[in-house]
């Protein structure tokens, strides 16, 4: 049987996966990532934690260490991400919060780091995620008019603005790449799909304001006990293409309860059909609209993924099992494309 990047590559979807350097040792991650995978999304290294740990003192080396597996591989980039609330260098927000870096000092930081950031790699990202998770979820208690979460870093220092102002400066560094907005639970996942809605209108502003956004990638985080509908998942991606921008599947990940060491058992007897149905319907959905260009995976296996350390007592998230093993859902998504 076909790989997932062959297969993609034949209805012109690019299949991807995120990556973390330090697994590319291993060889079986590595030929599978390479194998497997038309495009790589750097799981950590282009957060601004890992590129300016120093203030003024980048340090690009793990990012290119995943940029050069993929040139190796004739692989696309997801850049991840350029402006976020996690994974903040310690002298930024320890700065802001004992004064010493004013919110206009803030304004001009992030600037930098952007325009630094973008250049540094520009020609060779395919798809930027320039803002990423600004949305208040049903539990945040601070959600402005808009949907935005009040209680965002950014947006507390410097206004929901800031969202348009990083689009304009990540196209400014590179007027070439895709620049996405992405969020999670934000087509199909969410009971009363508000935070889906509110993005749409959100983003619908943004476009016609003229802001530069080409696309919006929803992560795709599930969880076998959600209540998911693969069909409002088609729709909310749809009425993206509808405006004229692309779409992308961007994290996806099945999550589990699980009652082993190895994170492997799922509890419920049913999950295992959940997980790749859910890969599965989410796949379809990205598949059936034209503009959806990347269908992008979590970690290439389970013995790398975030999961059982985000989410107390669940795991079995991803395509392959903890030996590197296929799993049903690779095998469902392989059906599928
Ligand atoms: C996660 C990584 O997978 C972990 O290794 C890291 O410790 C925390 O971040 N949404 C995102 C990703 O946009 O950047 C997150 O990645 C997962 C949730």
């Amino acid at each position: 049987p076909d790989s997932l990047r062959a297969l993609g590559d034949r209805v012109g979807l690019a299949v991807g996966v995120a990556v973390a350097p330090g697994h590319l040792d291993d060889p079986d991650y590595a030929r599978i990532a390479a194998e497997q995978f038309s495009s790589v999304t750097p799981e950590n290294e282009m957060k601004w934690e890992v590129v300016e740990p120093t203030r003024g003192a980048y340090d690009w080396a793990p990012a290119e260490q995943v940029m050069a597996f993929a040139q190796a591989n004739h692989q696309r980039v997801r850049g991840h991400t350029l402006v976020w609330h996690n994974q903040l260098p310690g002298w930024l927000t320890q700065g802001v919060g004992n004064g010493t870096i004013s919110d206009t000092e803030l304004r001009s930081v992030l600037k930098r780091h952007i325009l630094a950031e973008v250049s540094h790699f520009r020609g060779r990202v395919w798809q930027w995620d320039v803002a990423n998770e600004f949305f208040a979820n049903a539990w945040d208690p601070n959600p402005l008019p808009s949907g935005v979460n009040g209680d965002n870093f950014w947006v507390q220092h410097l206004g929901e603005g800031v969202i348009a102002d990083a689009f304009r400066w990540a196209h400014q560094a590179d007027p070439r790449a895709l620049l996405f907005y992405n969020d999670f639970n934000i087509a199909g996942e969410d009971g009363d799909n508000a935070k889906a809605d509110a993005v749409y209108a959100f983003v619908r502003r943004l476009v016609r304001a003229g802001v530069p956004i080409d696309g919006v990638g929803d992560q795709g985080h599930l969880d076998t006990q959600y209540d998911f509908s693969g069909e409002r998942m088609r729709a909310d991606l749809q009425r993206y293409a509808d405006l004229g921008l692309k779409v992308a599947i961007t994290e996806a990940d099945v999550r589990t309860f699980v009652d082993d060491a190895a994170h492997q058992n799922p509890t419920n007897p049913l999950a295992k059909f959940a997980q790749p149905y859910e890969y599965s319907q989410m796949l379809q959905a990205c598949l059936a609209v034209s503009d959806c260009l990347s269908f992008t995976v979590w970690g290439v296996g389970d013995a790398y993924s975030w999961v059982p350390g985000w989410f107390e007592g669940e795991g079995a998230a991803t395509l392959y099992d903890v030996d590197l093993q296929p799993r049903p859902a690779y095998e469902a998504v392989q059906q599928d494309l």
